[in-house]
């Protein structure tokens, strides 16, 4: 097999997005642009790398890391300038190379692989992939001669109306032979609407110079899709979402309505697990099987195991284990980790704690910075108070403690297994096993007291 190589167009600022941030780091699904790219071209088993950054490459060079090798534009002088800034990477070298941009989010590696093997077999020195837009506006357009072919491609502002006309468009994506990409790049010149370096124009030069230039259809336009400002965002979104749920629903998850699902590119939801509509489910969550997740639920950064139901409620970098449940209107936040069999209720806050199997916290309780054991009653509102206005304690339940209705653990402070804290009591003393702790005022009934009073 020949040397494949891939160039990624990413130095354009993105006017269009009206952003701070830089165009190809715009998400979609949450992973942004480059990187919907490059992990398709990781798949299609392309191993040498390019991408092209410029103003704010940095930002970049964060996201994508080592997983790919980097050329700097420092002017934005066009997609075929952009491409020579690669030459002392690439120029010399044997092979073909692949050129998509990072604002086609949507592409699949089958479709990269089947435009190599497109462009091989036709010994081309040039393929490029097109599709049949139903709006093509913006797009540049396959020129095509009488018998069919591809002559040369025309950007949108320099088109006449007659090519305006035409629905084939560039989808942005190329295969050339490297060595002839290289030679025709240094013959483009800016003399357009734009005033820029065409990469585009490579395709009317190796024409000139009879070599093989062919174009390879794709038929399915979604995924060529250009993402040049928020409405095609959002549209983009649109089609991978689809794409997202309809790949978990053939894996065996079920969805009430995945028209309102929104699942992030990287999560992962095991069989017979059932969503309901309006639910967001983001980051690296991790979802097992035979779980239920009710409308209104958002579940971040997460790692849920098996047989789990969570009532519209809110997860962020939470755990739960097999059988525990939660909602509806909980907050689970960072390191919380619920265990087997716990019950969490609703409106109930848990962070930075652990709660043992067969807990019960029915209503209305705030957990934080604390460890509790297995099979605890904890009552309706009860608080963990936890920060002293300085610094965060700690706070120890052992197993098969019962805490009262409305009690406060000021931390730190150890509720031993076996003991009962009455109803309303600020604890600030750790108890012994089997204590009953009570601290409040005693009640006083003054008879008949209640006939002065104003009511
Ligand atoms: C480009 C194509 C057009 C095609 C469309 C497909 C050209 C001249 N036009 O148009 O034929 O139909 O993509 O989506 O190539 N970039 C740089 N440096 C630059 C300019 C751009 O790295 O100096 C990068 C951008 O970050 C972007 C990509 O190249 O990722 C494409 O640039 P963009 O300005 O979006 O081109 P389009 O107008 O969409
Ligand atoms: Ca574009």
């Amino acid at each position: 097999m020949t040397k494949r190589n891939a160039i990624i167009l990413a130095a354009g600022k993105g006017t269009r997005m009206r952003s701070k941030l830089y165009k190809v780091l715009h998400q979609v699904c949450g992973k942004t642009m480059v990187e919907h790219v490059l992990t398709q071209l990781e798949k299609a088993k392309i191993d040498n790398i390019i991408t092209i950054v410029g103003f704010g490459a940095e930002t970049v060079e964060q996201r994508l890391g080592h997983r790919t090798k980097y050329a700097l534009q420092e002017q934005q002088l066009g997609t075929g300038h952009a491409v020579m800034q690669t030459k002392n990477l690439l120029a010399n070298e044997d092979g073909e190379t692949i050129i998509v941009s990072g604002d086609t989010p949507l592409f699949t590696a089958e479709t990269f692989e089947k435009l190599f093997e497109y462009h091989e077999q036709r010994h081309a020195a040039a393929t490029i992939l097109t599709s049949i837009a139903p709006d093509p506006t913006g797009y540049g357009r396959i020129v095509r001669n009488d018998v069919g072919i591809v002559e040369r491609i025309v950007e949108q502002k320099d088109a006449t109306i007659q090519e305006q006309a035409i629905k084939e468009i560039n989808t942005g994506v190329y295969c050339f032979d490297n060595k002839k990409l290289f030679a025709a790049l240094s013959k483009i010149t800016n003399d357009n609407a734009q005033g820029e370096y065409y990469l585009t124009d490579v395709i009317g030069i190796l024409k000139q110079e009879n070599e093989i230039v062919t174009a390879y259809k794709m038929d399915n336009f979604d995924e060529s899709m250009g993402v040049n400002d928020r409405v095609a965002l959002a549209r983009a979104n649109k089609v991978m979402r689809n794409r997202i749920n309809t790949h978990w629903m053939r894996e065996g998850v079920s969805m009430i309505d995945p028209n309102t699902t929104y699942i992030d590119a990287d999560v992962k939801i095991g069989r017979d697990t059932v969503i309901e509509g309006g639910v967001v489910i983001k980051g690296h969550t991790e979802i097992g099987n035979d779980c239920y997740i009710g409308a209104g639920s958002r579940i971040i950064d997460s790692k849920i195991h098996d047989g789990v139901k969570i009532i519209s409620s809110t997860l962020q970098e939470a755990e739960m284990h097999n059988g525990s449940d939660i909602g509806p209107n909980s907050h689970l936040r960072p390191e919380a980790e619920i265990g087997e069999n716990v019950h969490i209720g609703n409106f109930c806050e848990v962070k930075k704690a652990y709660i043992g199997e067969g807990t019960k916290v029915g209503h209305l309780t705030y957990i934080g910075n604390a460890t509790l054991g297995k099979n605890i009653n904890v009552g309706c509102g009860v608080v963990f108070v936890n920060y002293d206005g300085t610094n965060k304690h700690h706070t120890n339940v052992g197993d098969h403690a019962f805490i009262g209705s409305n009690s406060n653990l000021v931390a730190p402070v150890n509720i031993a297994k076996d003991s009962f804290v009455a109803a309303g009591s600020t604890i600030t003393d750790s108890t012994e096993q089997y204590d009953m702790a009570i601290a409040r005022a005693r009640q006083v009934n003054k008879e008949n007291y209640a006939k002065k009073l104003p009511w």
